[in-house]
């Protein structure tokens, strides 16, 4: 059930130079959110930035009823987003999309850039049900791989830099955990990084889910403007993704 809100931020953390996290509290109990869903967040006191921005869920601690967002600021509406400091407010309209299957008992998880925020909630998941992701993030530096502690103390993690500043030099494909016998990827990140993981999920016959990250506005399939094209005709990736099985996605593989 979708929800119009406005949040507290309690804990707001500078990671680097380009990202930062919130951390969001509101007064009432969180609704039911699943791994790899997002929220519209509203960009305040800005003329220049009217439409919300979709961000994805990045963490969701129920015990204390916070959800966590992983920003990089990229442009004018992150920007404003990253001069937020605690005790501010933030409107969102959340959850959204469609998230994750959490299936498979050996998954394979990999992330890049920004991509690497929904797939923290989506590795915690995977433990409630008992089962150690393999993790995999990449970024161009060290300094574009946030937050990879976090997934260090849920499974095996490894990271790769194009220009070997951390982990395997080269991209999460080449990386020595990349082709391992997994029975389920899930990835998240750069179009051109998605579709390698795609086609290589497709070739060896492991089911895969693939979360786009297409230009939206409204984020709640009324604008039609964060249409793809799948097997099944153009879908809106906000309503019916952003989460989908790269099987219906060979059309959008193939460009
Ligand atoms: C479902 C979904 C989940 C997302 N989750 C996250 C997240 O967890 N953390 C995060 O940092 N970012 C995430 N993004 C990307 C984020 O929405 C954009 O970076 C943001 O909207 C840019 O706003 P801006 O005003 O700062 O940039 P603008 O000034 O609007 O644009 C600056 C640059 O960012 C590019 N850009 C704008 N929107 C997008 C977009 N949707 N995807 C890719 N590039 C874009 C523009 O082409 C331009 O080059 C997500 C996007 C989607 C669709
Ligand atoms: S963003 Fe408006 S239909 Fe998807």
């Amino acid at each position: 059930m979708k929800q119009i809100t406005d949040f507290t931020i309690i804990r707001r953390q500078q990671l680097g130079e380009s990202y930062f996290s919130l951390t969001l509290r509101h007064p009432g109990l969180l609704p039911p959110i699943a791994a790899g869903q997002f929220v519209e967040v509203e960009v305040c006191n800005s003329r220049e930035v009217l439409l919300r921005r979709p961000i994805s869920i990045h963490d969701v601690d129920s015990q204390n009823q916070t959800l966590s967002l992983l920003i990089q600021t990229v442009g004018k509406g992150t920007r404003r987003l990253a001069d937020l400091r605690e005790g501010d407010t933030l409107n969102l309209v959340y959850p959204l999309g469609r998230g994750f299957a959490v299936a498979g008992a050996n998954p394979l998880l990999v992330g890049g850039g920004a991509g690497i925020a929904p797939l923290l909630y989506l590795a915690k998941c995977y433990r409630e049900k008992g089962i150690r992701p393999t993790i995999l993030l990449g970024g161009r530096t060290e300094a574009l791989i946030p937050v990879r502690e976090e997934f260090e103390a849920i499974g095996a993690t490894g990271c790769a830099t194009e220009d070997g500043s951390l982990g395997e030099k080269g991209l999460v494909t080449q990386h020595s955990l990349f082709n391992l016998g997994y029975d389920h990827i899930c990835t998240c990140g750069p179009t051109p990084m998605m579709k390698a993981v795609g086609r290589h999920a497709l070739a060896k016959g492991i089911p895969c889910e693939v979360s786009l990250e297409n230009m939206m506005a409204c984020g709640i399939g009324a604008c039609l403007c964060c249409v793809t094209d799948t097997d099944q005709g153009h879908k809106c990736v906000c309503k019916e993704g952003p989460v989908f099985d790269v099987a219906r996605l060979t059309k959008w593989l193939s460009i």
